[in-house]
């Protein structure tokens, strides 16, 4: 049985051509069930405006339950001559309860508010589960942090060696960006959680329906204030997808850090063997391939978003079928997110850190520098002036090839008066961790602080 919605002012049927180019089942069958609860809502509006009999109210349901069961069961799938998901649906309806009834359903309904009402209710789903996942890579990280609490590393500015910190600190900033990115989700699901089911193709619906009341059934708190918005608008779908996106991004972030920590020259982590790979030549590589999976998907991602904001651009209110090339981007960006994060939190939870090399490189490069400098405004002198005088240090250390916790008394006293045996206290790793003691610091006991709220983050959200 071959069900159209649209056939009737037609003397004959779609060329072969237009029905492949317009066919979207292959990828919004996925929408099947929030079409058929947006359909079962419907259903119970138009019985509350009398436009559908008790009994038919029944029918209608029962077939609407039933053919929810052989979607699940893969019983009932999309044929070939069907053109997106709404119209197998109604097929399946239609099959199920006959026309005289299943035909009811499209009253006051229109393809237009259908979709943008589910792409609304799946997105809103994802989100719930994504972020979990991200909260996932979140817990990696405080776990590591946690773990390796008090392990000091080069912290780095141009990749260059600037100041010592906490590994533990360093971890916990990329837990701060994902915990931003979940905190990004849930505020879109404020402004997504508004159907757009009663606005009809454009302009709403003259059958005395009640949009509110379909919007409480399929969960969401009130409906759009305004029909052709409702239908026209892609703004939480792009929204999502830049949330992805960023989410890709930092993620991205951590992956290079990884890939950099796994060579021989930082050897700061080995990878678990179950989250890398190896070569087909060369026996004895291991390859951190998550990672880099990881940092090559967030530039996907950022096209899913490109690719739908360059969709939206030009579009006139209100539908246009170019419309339909909005989820597919979005899709995308789900699917990819759905199975890299496990792979990321799986990878981050197993890697190895090597403590001594990471602590052995902390005060390497000059990076207790700014602590003499700091050491000396406590002591008095200007800031230009301590600049310079722990600059000379470091000229002097570098020509004498040695650190500057190697100074002898008579070298400080040469380089500058102000210089005095007594800057050996910061001169040391520990010594500058400590002293960075205000809020948001990378002191121990700031650090721990921070881990702590991190975490009731994390169990918040
Ligand atoms: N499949 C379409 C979409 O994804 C919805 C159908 C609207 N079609 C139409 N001719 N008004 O946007």
């Amino acid at each position: 049985m071959t069900v159209s919605l649209w056939g009737g002012r037609f003397a004959g049927g779609p060329s072969d051509a237009l029905a492949a180019l317009s066919k979207s089942t292959h990828f919004d069958w996925r929408l099947a069930h929030y079409d058929l609860a947006g359909s079962r809502a419907h259903a119970r509006v138009l019985h509350k405006a009398g436009l559908l009999s008790d009994d038919d109210l029944e029918t209608m349901l029962r077939g609407l339950r039933a053919l929810a069961e052989d979607v699940t069961s893969g019983a009932f799938a999309p044929a070939e001559d069907d053109e997106d998901v709404h119209t197998a649906l109604e097929r399946g309806l239609i099959q199920r309860i006959g026309p005289e009834v299943g035909g009811r359903l499209r009253a006051g309904r229109s393809r237009n508010d259908q979709i943008a009402a589910q792409f609304r209710m799946y997105l809103r789903d994802q989100a719930r589960l994504i972020g979990a996942k991200v909260l996932d890579v979140v817990q990696a990280l405080v776990d590591q942090a946690a773990e390796h609490a008090e392990v000091a590393m080069p912290g780095r500015t141009h990749l260059q060696h600037a100041q010592p910190v906490l590994l533990a600190h360093h971890l916990q900033a990329h837990g701060w960006a994902l915990l931003r990115d979940v905190e990004r989700l849930i505020d879109w699901d404020r402004r997504a959680a508004v159907s757009p089911y009663g606005s009809g193709a454009l302009a709403g619906s003259s059958l005395g329906l009640d949009p509110e009341s379909v919007a409480h059934d399929l969960g969401m708190p009130c409906s759009v204030e305004n029909s052709i918005d409702g239908t026209a608008s892609r703004d939480f779908a792009a929204e999502f997808a830049f949330v992805a996106a960023m989410t890709a991004v930092d993620i991205s972030r951590l992956a290079e850090e990884i890939i950099l920590w796994a060579t021989a020259e930082f050897a700061f982590v080995t990878l678990d063997d179950a989250y890398s790979t190896g070569s087909s030549i060369m026996p004895q590589k291991k390859n951190p391939d998550v990672a880099e999976l990881a940092r090559g998907k967030a530039g996907r991602l950022i096209g899913d978003l490109t690719g739908l904001l360059a969709t939206l651009k030009g579009l006139p209110l209100a539908y246009n079928r170019d419309l339909q090339e909005d989820k597919e981007p979005v899709f995308d960006a789900v699917d990819t997110l759905e199975v890299l994060l496990p792979a990321v939190s799986g990878m981050v939870a197993t890697l190895t850190f090597h403590r001594e090399r990471m602590e052995s490189l902390a005060p390497q490069g000059f990076s207790l520098a700014t602590d003499v400098a700091e050491w000396l405004v406590r002591e008095g002198v200007a800031f230009r002036d301590a600049h310079d005088i722990a600059g000379a240090c470091v000229r002097h250390c570098e020509e004498q090839g040695i650190g500057l916790e190697d100074l002898a008394d008579d070298d400080l006293r040469r380089i500058s008066d102000h210089l005095t045996p007594d800057v050996r206290s910061v001169l040391t790793v520990r010594g500058s961790l400590v002293s960075r003691n205000a809020h948001g610091g990378t002191a121990p006991a700031r650090v721990g602080e921070q881990r702590s709220h991190q975490l009731r983050q994390v169990d918040r959200a």
